[in-house]
């Protein structure tokens, strides 16, 4: 059976997890690929809302397995902190999740360092990360200095390894950052913990998810973040520091390439990002803030208010070309009720000349051409069929959709599971 995949198309928080969620209960094998505690994925199911971190979104259904591929950088206390929140609401996350032997363990100085970093930082220099330390671990899995959770399940080999990772880190910590070292003995001890808590669910994932692809098994790939924050496909440097992309999928998982079908892209019917980068649809002032409160956009993992702006088709083609989407899913097209009009980006100018394509640099000297689509002025949360939607909204729909050339398989008009339209 095919693996398919999940990937944001904009800035994150496209609604990824609720698209997850409902694919699902058709999917035994759900795998997160790239990220860590940075990610915010919510899931609403009759009124009831979770929110994951670095579980699968997936972990909700009874009938699937959880996996946490190879590419995601693991932050044990993080990682305890979820698992007890969603086994107090009533969820089997031990006995579902497996981690992959290969993934990066997150540690303190990656958090200390990337906080230091943030707070330090010029205005120019600075990217609005989440603070969670996920370029630090990246980082240090590049040196070839980062601890893997396969490391962990063997005592000796865990205190080698981190007598050595602390040795050089510490050092940066104290002379380059001007903070405390992370002692040794606190650090083992609850990475030891960690392990006897969790090292039954750290196996090799690669040669699992190929197996049982083999046998027949549905896989799904769970995208964090987006296209626009991937580390070569982004607004670099504000990006993230992982491939939420095709290729970071294949590379965070080890699901051999042939066993991918259908590459699904998450786009809102406008367009958010949370930190510091160009956006060019962007809403400054007053206008963003109604548009922010009407859908409700603030972070899931930071209460950072989110930045908004309309839908950019430049953008989304970008996406399509880099990930190779052969479906969409438009989420939030019932935030949109309010306005009488709806301007959306149908391409850029940079001095003076249309670009075709979206650029690696100067994004932020583009000049958004806009044209206006007319609202419907009419409330169509919840809806679940096309042919009940008002004729203005499924035109914008279906302009959409020939503005950006890819089909647009599902509709989401609320967050709920039941709030979606498949379309014929
Ligand atoms: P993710 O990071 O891509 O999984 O997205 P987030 O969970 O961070 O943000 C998406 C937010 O929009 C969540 O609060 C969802 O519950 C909500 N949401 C998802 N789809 C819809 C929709 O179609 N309409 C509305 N109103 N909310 C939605
Ligand atoms: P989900 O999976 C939106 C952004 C941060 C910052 C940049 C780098 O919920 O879509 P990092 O902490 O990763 O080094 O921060 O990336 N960012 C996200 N924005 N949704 C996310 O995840 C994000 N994860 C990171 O705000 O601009
Ligand atoms: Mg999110």
């Amino acid at each position: 059976m095919p693996a398919n995949l999940v990937v944001g198309a904009q800035w994150g928080d496209e609604g990824k997890a609720k698209v997850i969620d409902y694919l699902s209960k058709d999917t035994d094998i759900i795998v997160r690929y790239q990220g860590g505690a940075n990610a915010g994925h919510t899931v609403v199911v009759g009124g009831n809302k979770y929110v994951f971190h670095l579980v699968p979104s997936g972990i909700i259904y009874d009938n699937t397995v959880c996996v946490i591929g190879n590419g995601v950088v693991l932050d044990p206390e993080y990682f305890l902190q979820e698992c007890a929140d969603l086994e107090k609401s009533g969820f089997k996350v031990k006995e579902k999740v497996l981690i992959s032997d290969s993934c990066h363990i997150l540690l303190p100085h990656h958090r200390l360092i990337d906080e230091v970093r943030e707070l330090g930082s010029s205005p120019e220099g600075k990217i609005g990360t989440t603070k969670k330390g996920i370029g630090m671990c990246y980082a240090d899995k590049m040196l070839r200095i980062g601890l893997r959770a396969g490391d962990l399940l063997d005592k000796d080999m865990l205190k080698r390894k981190l007598t050595h990772i602390l040795d050089v880190k510490n050092q940066e910590l104290v002379k380059y950052y001007d903070l405390e070292p992370v002692r040794f003995e606190e650090l083992y001890k609850n990475l030891l913990s960690f392990a006897d808590q969790i090292g039954n669910n750290i196996v090799n994932t690669i040669y699992y998810l190929n197996d049982e692809l083999d046998k027949g098994k549905r896989v799904l790939l769970e995208g964090a973040q987006g296209t626009g924050l991937d580390i070569d496909f982004g607004t670099y440097p504000y990006v993230t520091s992982s491939n939420p992309t095709t290729g970071g999928a294949l590379a965070g998982s080890g699901v051999n390439f042939r066993h991918l079908k259908d590459v699904i892209g998450i786009t809102k019917a406008y367009a958010t990002r949370v930190g510091e980068g160009p956006f060019p649809s962007e809403i400054l002032g007053e206008a963003g803030e109604i548009l922010r409160k009407l859908g409700g956009e603030y972070g899931s993992t930071t209460g950072r208010p989110r930045r908004c702006g309309w839908f950019d088709v430049q953008m989304l083609k970008h996406s399509i070309v880099v990930n190779g989407i052969n479906s969409i899913v438009l989420t939030k097209i019932d935030v949109l009720s309010h306005y009488d009009t709806i301007p959306v980006v149908v391409g850029y100018e940079y001095k003076g000349k249309r670009l075709t394509y979206f650029p690696s640099q100067g994004l932020e000297d583009v000049k958004p051409v806009f044209a206006e689509f007319k609202g419907w002025k009419d409330d169509i949360s919840g809806i679940s069929e096309f042919s009940k939607l008002p004729p203005t909204c499924q035109s914008y729909i279906n302009s959409l959709q020939e503005l950006v050339g890819t089909r647009i398989g599902i509709v989401s008009t609320g967050p709920d599971r039941d709030h979606t339209i498949i379309m014929k």
